[in-house]
């Protein structure tokens, strides 16, 4: 429907010079140049894209999750296609939050983009000294709690599927992060993603990330084994944007948090959907992997899309859009 009006749009404006758009976005306190952020462990530490994307150019980027201590990760393979969809059991492989520190800030810290930390943690007490070890860093513009991890045995998915140990692991984090605002990274497979939303909201949450990848599996029936070393793993792309897309959109109606929304986007299309459900900004994650220039690609198509339509603001496009069919 946006499109047609798009369209319309732009047939009756054919001609006239396009104006600079401002895609800014507020998310809490944050102010984002655009809406659109690579997503967590699909843009490594952010360094190993510089040389394909101009980092500056994007609303920012989540990094690899941290962890207190280096991890390993998963056994190989860690990655497989399936129909319109990757699944991955990366098992959190990082260098461990002070290696971080130590060794990738000092050179991101030369990007002028938002870098949000992600955080991981096999218990409460785990994600509080990460997030202590980041608190004395600079160069970081908030954190990302990963309450919601398919693909470790611990931790992850346990702490975000139950409304009291959310509120516990989000105020713990939340009074350790006092220099910077929190989100919090969601799973989607939660009965009511409303409740658990709600107790992320209540214990202090900045904004929900919406949503994790799905628990899955793929196998050979020849062999009979799984085609992940971890033997399961997290479902990611196309194929699960209609479920997320949901799922942003009951969690805008059970809190007044912002929301980055995130699970299959690859086409302008696809950001305005998400944002039009209720969405702030998005992330990209799979799309990177076809494409590594994915998320600025994606920064260039909105602009072309608010330049067409002569929208000056997503804002703008957004309210015309209900405007016609709310
Ligand atoms: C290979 C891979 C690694 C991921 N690692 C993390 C991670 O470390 N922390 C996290 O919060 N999410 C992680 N995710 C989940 C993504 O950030 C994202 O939530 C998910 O892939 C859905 O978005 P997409 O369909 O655009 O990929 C990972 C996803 C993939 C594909």
């Amino acid at each position: 429907m946006l499109l047609r009006e798009v369209s319309a749009a732009e047939a009756s404006s054919r001609g006239r010079k396009p104006a600079a758009v401002d895609l800014s976005v507020q998310i809490g306190a944050l102010r984002l140049r655009n809406p659109i952020l690579a997503a967590s462990g699909t843009f490594g530490y952010g360094l190993e894209f510089a040389h394909l994307v101009d980092l500056n150019r994007l609303g920012g980027f989540v990094t690899k999750g941290l962890s207190r201590e280096p991890m390993e990760g998963a056994p190989a393979p860690r990655l497989c296609e399936t129909p319109s969809g990757m699944l991955n059991a990366v098992g959190l492989q990082n260098v461990g939050v002070r290696a971080f520190v130590s060794e990738k800030l000092p050179v991101l810290r030369k990007y002028d983009t938002a870098i949000i930390a992600n955080v991981f943690g096999y218990s409460v007490e785990d994600y509080i000294e990460v997030i202590q070890v980041l608190e004395d860093a600079e160069g970081l513009v908030g954190y990302e709690l990963n309450i919601s991890c398919p693909n470790v045995k611990k931790g992850g998915m346990q702490f975000g599927s139950d409304p009291s140990l959310v509120a516990e692991v989000v105020g713990a984090a939340r009074k350790s992060a006092s220099r910077r605002p929190l989100w919090v990274k969601l799973s989607p497979l939660v009965a009511n993603i409303g409740l658990i939303a709600s107790a992320a909201e209540e214990a202090g949450a900045d904004a929900l990330t919406v949503a994790n990848t799905y628990p899955a599996m793929a196998v050979d029936f020849r062999t009979g084994k799984s085609r992940l070393g971890s033997k399961t793993g997290g479902l990611s792309g196309p194929a699960i944007k209609p479920i997320t897309l949901r799922l942003v959109w009951e969690t805008r109606r059970a809190v007044k948090t912002p929301i980055l929304g995130l699970g299959g986007i690859e086409t302008a299309e696809d950001v305005l959907d998400y944002l039009s459900v209720g969405a702030s900004a998005v992330q990209v994650g799979t799309a990177s992997f076809a494409d590594p220039r994915a998320s600025e690609r994606l920064v260039e198509a909105l602009t072309k899309v608010l330049e067409r339509a002569k929208a000056f603001t997503l804002n703008e496009i957004k309210d015309r859009f209900l405007t016609e069919n709310g």
